[in-house]
């Protein structure tokens, strides 16, 4: 038996001190679709989330709301959970940083670093921002504030353990170097690389004041930094060092996250593998923010956008549908409703929902044979499309998916069906039908609750990447509802 391509994708591990924003959703939803991406392509996929439980926010969380750290994240987990259900992620597994074999395995892999000799004692002094759960330095403030966030940073000064981080400025350097792909998008790979090359400085990863935390298996006086728990969560999913899927999945394909935690991914992580003898990851993507006015979205700075309500309102396959439309992955884009309203009104209901029923309405009248010689096929470039997806450019991908779609609706106008009859007409609709399947099993990763509607009014069956060129199918034609209800805004 041929052995299946494996594929493995991880979104971050989200903070659990309030439930998912717009911002949240994003990261995970352009997962889902690369994930179910490479599904279609028959791919063994392997996709990843979770939340990120430890540190000073959450027990601050759960102490405004006098709970337990873990009766507080239980709660917070459940919502997550229930939003991703609604938002139809096809995650494979959820990780938990609380999760007892989640701490057993960051224990064992902290203590190998340790006895490579890559960790020390020291002495820490410097600035730590909460909401980010990030160490900065006097020099790094920006007017006594957080340079990422810009929110107040609090004083430490306590004994910690250090990582020895600047061994790995060559080998880090080299790394990138032999594996082009692994900062992406390519454009912000410059930023790592500055950086790396002005030197890098040892981390400070135990703490002595956090409680909520996983104990420092060589000093129990200490908890280990939030940060090198989480990261580690990548492969304590996968049962490292002799699980299963461990040894079938590892290296990840993608770690995809956004720009803000981007050193953490594709330089502490790395460091920390190196340390321990595991290969790093294949790809860290680093996506943009979604802003208003210019400003990120974040529950901090107050203008968070429930995902949710937007999916009610929009329906959930609109709503998912705009967000990866709206920008290539790697860049920013201000958020508006408005927009959404027009992509659904304008590219979902009129051009997708249209050719649906057009197509339908005439074929269920129809009884002869749906047969002719394949005209839209020369519109049609699957390899362009799956090149788009390789490079994560869900933009790239949906222009084309949509190039082909208004082809089929133009061919609908010119060849003028409803004045057609016997064969001629069975070759058109032999063309649009075929193309809606076609376009159905395309646009599946991003809609996938519309690809069911459709298949059902064709009486097809889900297709895979390879069924995605024009053939002989069988189609039970039967009307259904309009794909998208246009919305007035
Ligand atoms: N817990 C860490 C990640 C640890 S991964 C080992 C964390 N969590 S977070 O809850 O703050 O989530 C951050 C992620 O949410 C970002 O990297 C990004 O994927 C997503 N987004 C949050 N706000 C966003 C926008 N406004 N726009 C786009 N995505 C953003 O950091």
């Amino acid at each position: 038996m041929r052995e299946l391509a494996k594929f493995y994708i991880t979104t971050p591990i989200y903070y659990v001190n309030d439930k998912p924003h717009i911002g949240h959703a994003y990261t995970t939803i352009a997962a889902d679709v690369i994930a179910r991406w490479h599904r279609l392509k028959g791919e063994e996929v392997f996709f990843l989330t979770g939340t990120d439980e430890h540190g000073e926010k959450a027990e601050q969380a759960a102490k405004k709301e006098g709970k337990t750290p873990k009766e507080f994240v239980d709660g917070i987990v459940d919502q997550y959970i229930r939003i991703w259900k609604e938002l139809n992620i096809s995650y494979d597994y959820f990780i938990r940083t609380s999760d007892p074999s989640h701490e057993k395995i960051v224990k064992q892999l902290v203590e190998k670093i340790y006895k490579n000799g890559d960790i020390y004692k020291g002495y820490y002094e410097g600035w730590y921002c909460v909401p980010d759960e990030t160490f900065w330095t006097d020099l790094q403030l920006k007017d006594g504030k957080c340079p990422e966030c810009g929110r107040d940073v609090k004083k430490i000064k306590e004994e910690s353990y250090f990582f020895k981080l600047s061994k790995y400025q060559d080998k880090l350097l080299e790394f990138y170097k032999k594996n082009p792909g692994f900062l992406s998008p390519k454009f912000r790979s410059k930023e790592i690389l500055n950086r790396v090359e002005d030197g890098l400085k040892d981390v400070s990863i135990t703490r002595t004041t956090i409680k909520w935390a996983v104990p420092f298996p060589m000093d129990e006086k200490h908890t280990l930094y939030v940060w090198i728990d989480a990261l580690i969560n990548y492969i304590s999913a996968l049962g490292w060092p002799d699980g299963k899927r461990f040894k079938e999945f590892w290296p990840a394909d993608i770690h995809l996250i956004g720009k803000e935690i981007n050193w953490f991914h594709s330089v502490i992580w790395p460091a920390l593998l190196f340390s321990a003898g595991i290969e790093p990851p294949k790809k860290v993507f680093a996506h943009g923010w979604w802003t208003i006015d210019g400003k990120k979205i974040s529950k901090s700075l107050g203008n968070a956008i429930d995902p949710v309500a937007l999916a009610k309102k929009y329906s959930l396959d609109a709503f998912r549908y705009a967000l990866l439309r709206e920008m290539p992955l790697g860049d920013d884009g201000d958020f508006s409703e408005k927009t959404l309203a027009v992509r659904l009104n304008n590219e979902l209901a009129a051009e997708l929902g249209n050719l649906l029923n057009r197509a339908v309405t005439i074929a269920e009248k129809y009884d002869g044979a749906i047969e002719g010689s394949p005209e839209l096929e020369s519109s049609l470039n699957v390899d362009k499309i799956d090149e788009a997806m390789e490079r994560i450019n869900t933009f790239d991908a949906l222009s084309e998916i949509f190039l082909f779609i208004k082809a089929a609706n133009k061919y609908v106008n010119d060849k003028e069906p409803w004045k057609l009859k016997g064969k001629e007409l069975g070759g058109v609709l032999y063309n649009l039908l075929e193309s809606l399947r076609i376009i159905s099993i395309l646009i599946s990763p991003f809609t996938p609750g519309t690809s069911e509607k459709i298949n059902a009014q064709l009486g097809v069956k889900a297709g895979a990447l390879e069924d995605c060129k024009f053939g002989k199918h069988a189609y039970k034609v039967k009307k259904g509802e309009y794909l998208f209800k246009k919305i007035e805004n």
